[in-house]
């Protein structure tokens, strides 16, 4: 694995004495689309904000492509790019403006085919002359990021880039992801929507109450905890549900037309050639099956529900 981002026994206690992060341990590779999922409150914007430089940690270690964000801060922070999650864009200044002058703030020379390009890619070639106070919310947005993108960083940090934007946004942000990857940047985000994940992640973390409980491949993730369904539709109702398929865990829907069978993943071994061996040996004619697999929103919200049953025990 070739890490570019390495956060090792990472602590924060906030002066308010609340523990924000215990002890977080991640590495991401080069070229990493990483989603950091989570409850409000959970970290997300802690744990970014402590890798940017924008909040101290209390103790741990953060190194961005071998530099340590404290002892070699100015190397750290060039390689990187904030979307923050607050925008605070409000300025008399114009699009072209803002997002040239954040490349000099990183000490890199002007290059305006840079800024050309990274307005275009983001649709906002037709705003460059606009004042950033005249622009709607999702197109402030859309300057966070190429101000963000302005100086070539290697690591962009996305703190809910899709919060309050709508779908067209949304669609555009993803591509932009898919962009950037091919460029060989490292994206890491944080998002409620768990379709974005889904859609855009190579890896997926979950944190909660400051911890990481689960850091996975997102395939693995759904392969792992997802629950799959066979769903047999049948051709004629059947009154009463064959005592076989019953302790087989089979079961029949309330219009009697459908046969349901759920089966963890995990299950490799359960035979469904054999299934459906058993279900015609008792004359059950089916005329069409098909399978759902869960998606990383009902595997995300099992998860925290999980937890919550937990802690009230
Ligand atoms: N400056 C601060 N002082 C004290 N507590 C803070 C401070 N900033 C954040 N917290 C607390 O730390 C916890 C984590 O906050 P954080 O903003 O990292 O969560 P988050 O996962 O980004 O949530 P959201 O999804 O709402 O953005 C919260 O309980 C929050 O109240
Ligand atoms: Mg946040």
């Amino acid at each position: 694995m070739n890490t570019i981002l390495s956060i090792s026994n990472l602590y924060k206690t906030y002066q308010s004495g609340f523990q924000a992060l215990k002890g977080i341990n991640l590495e991401i590779s080069k070229g990493e689309i990483f989603a950091l999922l989570g409850q409000n409150g959970a970290g997300k914007t802690t744990l970014i904000s402590i890798i940017c430089g924008i909040v101290n940690p209390t103790s741990g270690q953060i190194l961005v492509d071998g530099n340590d964000i404290i002892k070699d801060y100015r190397e750290a922070r060039e390689l990187i790019g904030l979307v923050p999650q607050e925008l605070s864009t409000d300025s008399f200044e114009t699009v072209w403006n803002t997002v040239t002058f954040s490349r000099g703030l990183y000490g890199k020379a002007p290059e305006p085919a840079l800024i050309e390009k990274i307005l275009k890619d983001l649709s906002l070639w037709d705003k460059r002359n606009n004042k950033i106070m005249t622009l709607s919310g999702g197109m402030k947005r859309r300057v966070m990021i190429a101000k963000a993108l302005s100086h070539e960083p290697k690591i962009l940090f996305l703190d809910e880039p899709t919060a309050g934007v709508d779908v067209s946004l949304r669609k555009d942000m993803w591509n932009l992801v898919k962009i950037l990857k091919n460029n060989g940047t490292t994206v890491i985000l944080t998002t409620h929507y768990i379709e974005e994940a889904e859609e855009m992640a190579d890896r997926i973390g979950i944190i909660r109450s400051g911890e990481l409980i689960m850091v996975d491949n997102k395939l693995a993730l759904m392969n792992k905890l997802g629950k799959k369904e066979l769903t047999l539709q049948l051709q004629q109702p059947l009154e009463n549900l064959p005592k076989e398929l019953d302790l087989l865990g089979l079961v029949l829907s309330e219009d009697k037309y459908e046969l349901t069978y759920h089966f963890d993943a995990n299950d490799g071994d359960i035979d469904i050639a054999q299934l459906l061996q058993k279900i015609s040996n008792l004359g059950v004619v089916f005329k069409d099956l098909y399978t759902k697999q869960s998606s990383l929103e009902e595997i995300f919200v099992n998860l925290v529900n999980a937890e919550a049953n937990t802690n009230e025990a």
